[in-house]
């Protein structure tokens, strides 16, 4: 059941923090997305109570991957927590700084950090990098000689191995083969992780799998976990003693039709097999803690027969929400209009208004008869929703709003289109420096 986010079919309005989603949306206007802060809060104990339970909560940094939202008033309700941060970009450093999670619960991953990322990283003294091939080592190396952070021991190291497993989940979200771009082999770990141990300012601090997204058949963790922990047993015997082992994320929902993560089962699963080590253990989260906390909010702007069937055009897009177009992916769409008791259902695709064939939220969606101005919520946007979001068809980016406490901020305000072509006509028309 997805906390803090409620559907009343009766009334036909959703309340998120127990506050009507047709109020708010009336209040900042469509399309917009909407996040409980209480349901981030919620996962998030749900997931420490569950390390507590397996005996594993105390050596548990839990590193909230902030590509799945990566917005400060989310990731303030993670730090309040003692969240720590799993990051890909200096972006995503300065905005996890900025909003309070200290970097010491910083891990960074990423298949291509710059130079400057990985500069500023370093500089800020965090957890850990997790590496992704040689080059990369080298460059770290180099960098970690003049970093500002004075870390004693040197700086966390982790390489990211690849334990070539298929994971039930998209082919465009698997990522521990090694047919993906992902990680390095058992070969490349062992070599890399020598070299690591002997580089002066550096630390050979860990292992990190993350076999991919929305994963909720336990076993492809189960023979994920058996291979990295024979990996660490392997190094041990060179002499190679890790503190940390990092686990990723993955942890999958049930986008309200199928089977989510069993997260008690995972975390047993971990004291399975890391229970009897000494190692401090980070996990890596992302859409597990905040994909049901938001909805995205659109207002039907037409509706459309076709020979065949229906279709109603909202005003929120693919721009706003790829995941549909980009992975097929299922969201429940429920709507928000006002009671009408004797309206007959009736079947539509939802569509968006952007140039595109694949700009469609769900196919034949039965609802109660749609009219424009109608509002329809699409749920568990709160992952990988806005933080994907592009201004295609040169529309721009939507409002964000958090509710918390029975009350609803403004916790993002994009540029506007005029914001964005002011912008670009002082580059354009007034600038006088050419280059
Ligand atoms: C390295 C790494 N860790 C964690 C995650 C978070 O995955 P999820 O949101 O499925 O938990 C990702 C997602 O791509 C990732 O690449």
């Amino acid at each position: 059941m997805r906390p803090d986010i409620n559907y009343n079919p009766q009334n036909k309005d959703l309340e998120i923090g127990g506050l009507s989603a047709a109020a708010i949306a009336e209040k900042f206007g469509t399309p917009c997305y909407v996040y409980s802060a209480n349901a981030i809060q919620a996962r998030l104990k749900t997931l420490q109570r569950a390390l507590g339970a397996a005996g594993i909560g105390e050596r548990t940094t839990i590193c909230f991957a902030c590509k799945a939202n990566d917005r400060l008033g989310v990731l303030a309700e993670i730090a309040a927590l003692g969240g720590g941060a799993d990051i890909v970009s200096g972006g995503e450093l300065k905005k996890t700084m900025s909003a309070g999670i200290p970097p010491e619960k910083i891990v960074y991953s990423g298949v291509g950090k710059s130079r400057e990322e990985l500069q500023s990283a370093l500089d800020a003294g965090i957890l850990q990098i997790n590496v992704e091939n040689g080059q990369e080592l080298k460059l770290i190396s180099e960098i970690a000689k003049s970093a500002k952070a004075h870390k004693p021991h040197g700086t966390g190291i982790s390489l990211r191995y690849t334990p070539n497993i298929s994971s039930d989940t998209h082919h465009k979200t698997a990522t521990g083969h090694t047919e993906n771009k992902f990680g390095l082999s058992e070969h490349a770990v062992t070599t890399l992780a020598r070299t690591a141990k002997e580089a002066p300012h550096l630390r050979m601090q860990a292992i990190s799998i993350h076999i991919g997204s929305q994963i909720v058949n336990l076993d492809n963790y189960d023979t994920a976990f058996q291979k990295l922990r024979a990996l660490v047993d392997k190094l041990a015997e060179e002499g190679i003693t890790l503190s940390h082992i990092d686990l990723g994320g993955g942890m999958g929902i049930s986008y309200g039709r199928g089977t989510e993560i069993d997260i008690e089962a995972y975390t047993r699963l971990i004291a399975r097999h890391f229970g009897d080590t000494d190692h401090k253990l980070i996990i890596e989260p992302g859409r597990y803690l905040v994909a049901e906390a938001g909805v995205l909010i659109g207002k039907v702007l037409y509706t459309k027969e076709r020979a065949s069937k229906a279709f109603a055009i909202l005003d929120a897009g693919m721009d706003a929400l790829m995941r549909p177009a980009l992975y097929d992916s299922w969201h429940d769409i429920v709507p928000l209009h006002a009671p009408d008791k004797d309206a007959p259902l009736k079947t539509y695709d939802i569509a968006g208004p952007i140039c595109e064939t694949g700009d469609i939220f769900g196919n034949a969606r039965t609802l109660p008869e749609l009219r424009p101005g109608d509002r329809l919520a699409v749920l568990d946007t709160g992952a990988y929703g806005a933080t994907m979001s592009n201004r295609y068809n040169a529309r721009p980016s939507i409002p964000e709003i958090l509710v918390k406490d029975g009350a609803c901020r403004l916790i993002v305000q994009p540029p506007s289109i005029d914001d964005i072509i002011d912008a670009e006509r002082k580059l354009v028309f007034e600038s006088r420096v050419k280059t």
